[in-house]
């Protein structure tokens, strides 16, 4: 367990969280390397022997210093825009391994991906084939594509983050594949290389993702007879992790029901896991500011808010939170609401824990290294959390902690 208690308090791999908060401050997102690293192993070893790439999921945690351990990994990477394209080609990832998703993507953006050369658009809608096409043709290039298709699959998560069914925005209709790519095959800008899905995100159970998997499969064999060959299947990511006490399946099942529901199939597979890969790698620690006991509810005021982890109000999301130090002496062990300090009911970190809470006592909120940082925001003028890279004995600070001057650094004052 890279997060552990050793000597009675919590560590990220061998930095005690006491020494980080010394050396950081709090509010700071705190990441192991060893946990990202050996989750990334999982992917890499259930997929050896086949044709893959694992295209890391950008939006999940973007910081360079993730995406240039990803990079040395060998991943390659799934991008939703222009500035989650730079933030790769910063980091040192190899465009030849990214794939850019998303329904809305700009002129500029394909442009953008079209001169650094990634491998592959995937296109959500007709009207972006030919935008693409149009900007390929300008460009003298021909444009690398897959469509993105809609199953019509249900992932049974949480439906903000349910992204397969026919009701959603995303990807093109199921039966409208086939018109579409024959469309694209005749187009000289457009060179067609895969075809893809991304049902949902937080998924337990492997049976939906192998229902997707054998869909796109299905697709992909009926498009070859009508003489339509493609190189990869992209089957997205969407794998869970366990927040609380869900259970699930592991990334090598997921993989192994993705294979056998593409058979023989040859085309390469792609992979986009996100949180699979740094969900349970960062934690968010902070500080307790106040302990204020109530009538009806207790609460912990801590110094993180629901600006720097959106997750809890925007998802009712259950996050683990522990207390740094194994046990409190002489701080009241109650059931309290961990709240911040915005000025919003819905900033709440946490509800109803039973935890021995002191004022200037740490806690750790669990899981939080994906879509932690990435959803954070500026909401009542709070500048942005340090971010901090643990390996080994080694802490590295990875992100300086925002200040307020950049808070309002490009603002005008009118006369
Ligand atoms: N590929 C595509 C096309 C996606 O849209 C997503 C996530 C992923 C891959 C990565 O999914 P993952 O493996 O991380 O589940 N903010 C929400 C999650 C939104 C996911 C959006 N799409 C949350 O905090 O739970």
């Amino acid at each position: 367990m890279a997060f552990a208690y050793r000597g009675g308090v919590l560590c990220a791999e061998e930095v005690s969280l006491e020494e980080i908060a010394r050396r950081f401050g709090t509010p700071c997102y705190v990441y192991s390397r060893a946990i990202m690293e050996n989750n990334y192993g999982q992917f890499a070893r259930a997929l050896a022997g086949r044709a893959a790439l694992i295209a890391y999921s950008v939006k999940a945690n973007s910081s360079l210093a993730v995406l240039a351990l990803m990079a040395r990994l060998g991943a390659g990477f799934d991008i939703v825009s222009g500035g989650e394209l730079a933030r790769v080609l910063a980091a040192g990832g190899n465009p030849r391994k990214v794939v850019f998703s998303g329904v809305g993507k700009s002129e500029a953006e394909i442009e953008q991906a079209l001169r650094a050369g990634i491998l592959c658009l995937n296109l959500e809608s007709e009207a972006e084939l030919e935008r693409v096409d149009a900007i390929a043709a300008r460009l003298g290039v021909r444009a690398p594509v897959a469509f993105r298709v809609n199953p019509d699959v249900d992932p049974k998560t949480h439906k903000y983050v349910s992204t397969g069914l026919a009701q959603n925005k995303f990807g093109i209709a199921h039966g409208e594949a086939e018109r579409l790519y024959r469309d694209a095959a005749r187009r000289r800008n457009i060179e067609l290389i895969g075809i893809g899905c991304h049902i949902g995100s937080l998924m337990n159970d492997a049976a939906p993702y192998a229902a997707a998997a054998a869909h796109i499969g299905a697709l992909a064999a009926r498009l070859e007879s009508a003489g339509i060959r493609l190189s990869h299947i992209d089957l997205g990511g969407g794998i869970g992790i366990r927040y609380r006490d869900e259970s699930q399946a592991p990334v090598a099942e997921f993989v192994r029901a993705a294979l056998a529901a593409l058979g023989t199939r040859k085309e390469s597979l792609i992979m986009d896991p996100g949180r699979a890969i740094v969900g349970d790698a960062g934690l968010l620690l902070t500080r307790i500011e106040y302990v204020k006991p109530g009538e009806s509810k207790s609460f912990v005021v801590v110094d993180a808010a629901m600006n720097d982890l959106i997750r809890p109000a925007l998802y009712d999301a259950w996050h683990e939170v522990r207390t740094v130090r194994e046990t409190e002496s002489g701080a009241a062990t109650d059931v309290y609401d961990i709240v911040g300090p915005v000025c919003e009911s819905a900033d709440f970190l946490a509800r109803d824990r039973k935890l021995a809470a002191r004022p200037g006592g740490l806690l750790a909120v669990m899981a939080a290294g994906a879509y932690g940082m990435v959803m954070s925001s500026n909401y009542n003028s709070r500048p942005r959390a340090a971010e901090v890279m643990v390996s080994g004995a080694n802490a590295s600070l990875v992100r300086e902690r925002e200040t307020v001057e950049q808070l309002f650094a490009g603002e005008r004052v009118l006369a």
